[in-house]
């Protein structure tokens, strides 16, 4: 009995060690594939595009930088924050926009700003962490032009933040099981730009403006399971869901107050609407219109 015993110990041991190592060798590939990535530069070529310092776009700017979810990670005035830091996913900095200390540098020009934007790289063209330019880069040039010119207007604020890291979770995600985890892996770069997109209640518009919330709502936005642990499941926004049920009052009350006809509050750490209070009636309105247009046919709503 004793030496059974001891031999299952034995092995037990080994499978330990086995465990560890393997989990090592896992963890140091996606350390190296993550570098490597992280490290390759992109040739972008960002065509000018022409920023006005009028007080309209800078007006315009700011509610776009509301409505395009800018604030929602850089804040309201712009200095920027930390959006997670723990040991195991490692922290994700939002950085400060201003001209302030720890802001961009004074010589952050407007091709830095489009690379951004349209790339997702920094100005050597490293892949940024994060921040999503594949939802950016589908911005019009019209709007991003006064997305900038506002965020340039913008007062200095001194805020001095910690630079981001990588954790083992997200290196490990990023390096084993995503290929695509950077926004700039997700980016078609020769794209041509939109220029200019009629802001009008039209499905084309709400379409355009929907783009974000395929992060949560999926590309089809018939949404799916949990986003994390202790999430609630995220809805189907379709003709196919409650929305599809919904006058078009209810729905603008919905998204502005996140009360749904159905008696529920919608949970604003979850689903965010504290930005889609901040639509204009005509971008709500395009939103449900785009919407209720769905769901597509199969081929044509996955992308
Ligand atoms: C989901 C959160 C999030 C949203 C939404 C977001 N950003 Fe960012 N942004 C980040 C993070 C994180 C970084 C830092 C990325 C890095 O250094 O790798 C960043 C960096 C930047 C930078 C600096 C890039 C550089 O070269 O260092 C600019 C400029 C910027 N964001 C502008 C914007 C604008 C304008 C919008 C809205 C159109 C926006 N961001 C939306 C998270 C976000
Ligand atoms: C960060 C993730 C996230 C984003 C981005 C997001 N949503 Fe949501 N949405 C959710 C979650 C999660 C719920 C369910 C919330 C709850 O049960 O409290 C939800 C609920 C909803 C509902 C209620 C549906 C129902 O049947 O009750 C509507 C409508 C909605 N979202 C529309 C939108 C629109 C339009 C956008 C883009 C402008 C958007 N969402 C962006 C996560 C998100």
């Amino acid at each position: 009995m004793k030496k059974i015993i001891k031999k299952l110990g034995k092995w037990l041991g080994y499978l330990v060690l086995a465990c560890l190592l393997l989990a090592t060798v896992a963890y140091g590939y996606a350390y190296l594939n993550t570098e490597h990535r992280l490290n390759k530069v992109y040739p972008t070529q960002t065509p000018a595009i022409t920023i006005s310092k009028g007080s309209a776009s800078v007006t315009r700017g700011a509610h776009l930088y509301v409505v395009h979810a800018c604030r929602d990670c850089h804040g309201p005035d712009l200095s920027g924050r930390i959006v997670l830091d723990n040991p195991v996913m490692g922290r994700l900095v939002a950085r400060n926009l201003t001209r302030g200390k720890g802001g961009l540098p004074a010589d952050f020009k407007e091709q830095d700003w489009l690379r951004t934007l349209k790339h997702g790289v920094n100005r050597e063209g490293k892949p940024l962490l994060i921040m999503p330019a594949h939802e950016t880069t589908k911005i019009s040039d019209q709007d991003l032009a006064d997305i900038i010119s506002f965020c340039q207007s913008s007062a200095p604020v001194n805020k001095q933040l910690p630079p981001q890291q990588m954790g083992p979770l997200l290196r490990m995600v990023a390096g084993l099981m995503d290929p695509k985890f950077f926004p700039a892996e997700k980016i078609n770069h020769n794209l041509q730009p939109i220029r200019k997109i009629q802001p009008d209640a039209t499905v084309a518009y709400g379409e355009y403006l929907a783009t974000n919330c395929t992060a949560c709502h999926q590309s089809d936005f018939q949404g799916g399971p949990p986003l994390a642990p202790g999430y609630p499941p995220v809805p189907n926004i379709t003709a196919n869901g409650r929305v599809g049920k919904w006058t078009e009052t209810e729905f603008m009350r919905t998204l502005r107050t996140g009360l749904t006809p159905e008696g529920q509050q919608l949970d604003s750490t979850k689903m965010p609407w504290p930005r889609t209070r901040e639509f204009s009636e005509t971008e709500l309105k395009a939103v449900r219109k785009f919407l209720l247009s769905l769901p597509k046919a199969k081929s044509l709503a996955t992308n």
